[in-house]
């Protein structure tokens, strides 16, 4: 397809117009940004404070069980080597006193158990937890490493939002760190001897309840106010596509009426031109039949009428031909002061005899206070003729026509003209289109009428109205502003 052939294409078929749907992509896209947000927020929260608590945690083990080691070698293996001359925890004695001073030692603090470990086998020499003993392989990887002189932490834990659900089991967590437990007496440069490993054992679970809790809140509260500023910014593009949608609208609107603009002006040149074209041989149309009118009454007496049907039909194209010129050029309004009412007087005299043959009462009400106005009386004539003749046409069985003139009420010295018929009315639809130009329901009308005296009295810069009522008859109203 060549470019040329793409343009004839779309001015011939516009592409239906597809309106893009602000709302609906950010709403769904919005929802979605929005959730991801908020749990990738309080996830980072939560873990934040997890893995605080961790690090606390964990210092707190050091120092306790570094404390702890300290105690058990001052208090107790130091004392039983000097008493029994080697440590054997198997003696319950032995026994007894460790746990004496392992239970002095940690009275108070937020120690769940203390396990020692055999520094050559992973065995369990001692616990809290009395059942522990003796038991081999509990120690995992943190024990080698704390036999490597490395101190290490294992959390053991199981739980998650579902476990704060009533019902559900509790949820659980515990901080095992194991530091090796060394002889305190150095002998030169020689590292102290290890003698066992530390394991101390701190329950986290009320911790990680209450972190999971605060996640919990953290989830809950930011969701509201995501889906507050969710809803702000929803009714923010609603509007804004609300206002988007009316411009485009409007922008529709105005390309249309231009399009109109410019095909009624290329139809108002070539309407002129032809008008043009017509008016001069119409006029010679016209004195030729008035010529051949007067020979025929001699030549071939009783045919005049033939002549006389021509000089009529060529004074109504005429009539015509001039009312396109009037649409298709019209002309400025040459403005000078003047009484409306000469003109209301000077166009009802012309229709006078008009009027009695078609059994027509013309009543005349002109308020003869009225200031002068400054108006083109050419035109204003043309137009109120217009009028008066479409009142005219609208009663065929004859009736009353009413010519109006007074003051304007509360204008600055404007008047208003009414031009009322007793006629055939107009249906409440077609009053909208009257003014329209070649609107007409009559045979051998063009339409053009009203159209041309809504111009002139625009170009005055007065309006007109119309009311109208079906078998009743209709009112025209003029006001012409005094400028
Ligand atoms: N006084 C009236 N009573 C009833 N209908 C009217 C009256 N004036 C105008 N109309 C309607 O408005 C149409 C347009 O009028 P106009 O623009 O003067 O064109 P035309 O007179 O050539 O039809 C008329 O065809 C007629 O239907
Ligand atoms: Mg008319």
């Amino acid at each position: 397809m060549t470019p040329t052939e793409t343009k004839i294409a779309d001015t011939t078929t516009p592409p239906p117009f597809r309106p893009f749907r602000l709302v609906k992509f950010f709403s769904f896209t919005g929802l979605a940004v929005f959730l991801v947000c908020t749990l990738a927020l309080s996830w980072l929260i939560t873990n934040h404070a997890k893995r605080v608590l961790l690090e606390r945690s964990e210092a707190y083990s050091l120092v306790v069980a570094e404390n702890l080691g300290h105690q058990v070698f001052q208090q107790f293996v130091v004392p039983t080597v000097l008493r029994y001359g080697k440590i054997a925890l198997r003696k319950p004695e032995q026994q007894q006193a460790l746990d004496k001073v392992v239970r002095d030692a940690t009275h108070g603090l937020r120690i769940q158990s203390v396990t020692i470990f055999d520094s050559r086998q992973n065995i369990v020499s001692y616990s809290t937890i009395k059942e522990r003993i003796g038991r081999t392989g509990l120690g995992g990887i943190e024990y080698q490493r704390a036999l490597e002189r490395q101190s290490s932490s294992r959390l053991n834990s199981r739980g998650t939002v579902l476990n704060l659900l009533p019902g559900a089991p509790k949820i659980f967590s515990e901080l095992h760190t194991f530091i090796p437990f060394v002889q305190r007496t150095t002998f030169g440069d020689r590292p102290s001897p290890i003698m066992g490993v530390i394991e101390v054992v701190q329950d986290l679970s009320e911790d990680a309840e209450e972190i999971i809790r605060f996640q919990v809140y953290v989830s809950a509260i930011l969701m509201v106010i995501m889906s507050g500023l969710f809803a702000v910014l929803r009714f923010i593009v609603a509007k804004a596509e609300r206002i988007i949608e009316n411009r485009a609208e409007e922008r529709r609107r105005l390309e249309e009426q231009l399009h109109q603009n410019e095909r009624l002006a290329t139809l108002g040149k070539m309407v002129a031109s032809v008008s043009h074209e017509i008016k001069n041989p119409l006029g010679i149309v016209r004195s030729t039949a008035e010529i051949l009118g007067k020979r025929l009454r001699s030549v071939a007496p009783g045919n005049e009428h033939l002549a006389a049907i021509i000089v009529e039909e060529t004074g109504r194209l005429d009539g015509i031909v001039r009312e396109f010129l009037d649409f298709a050029r019209p002309q400025v309004p040459k403005f000078a002061l003047a009484s409306v009412n000469d003109v209301l007087q000077k166009v009802s005299q012309f229709l006078e005899s008009d009027l009695e043959t078609h059994h027509i009462t013309l009543v005349r009400e002109l308020d003869s206070a009225l200031d002068p106005l400054s108006i083109d009386r050419e035109q204003l004539y043309r137009a109120f003729l217009n009028i008066l003749m479409n009142g005219r046409q609208a009663m065929p069985e004859g009736g009353t026509l009413t010519l109006r003139s007074r003051r304007q009420k509360g204008g600055q010295g404007g008047v208003v003209v009414e031009v009322a018929d007793t006629g055939v009315g107009i249906a409440p639809d077609k009053v909208a289109r009257i003014f329209t130009p070649f609107y007409t329901d009559k045979n051998r009308g063009t339409g053009l009428g009203l159209a041309i005296v809504q111009n002139i009295i625009e170009g005055h810069g007065g309006q007109i109205e119309v009311e109208s009522e079906e078998g009743r008859g209709t009112l025209f109203r003029v006001t012409l502003p005094r400028r």
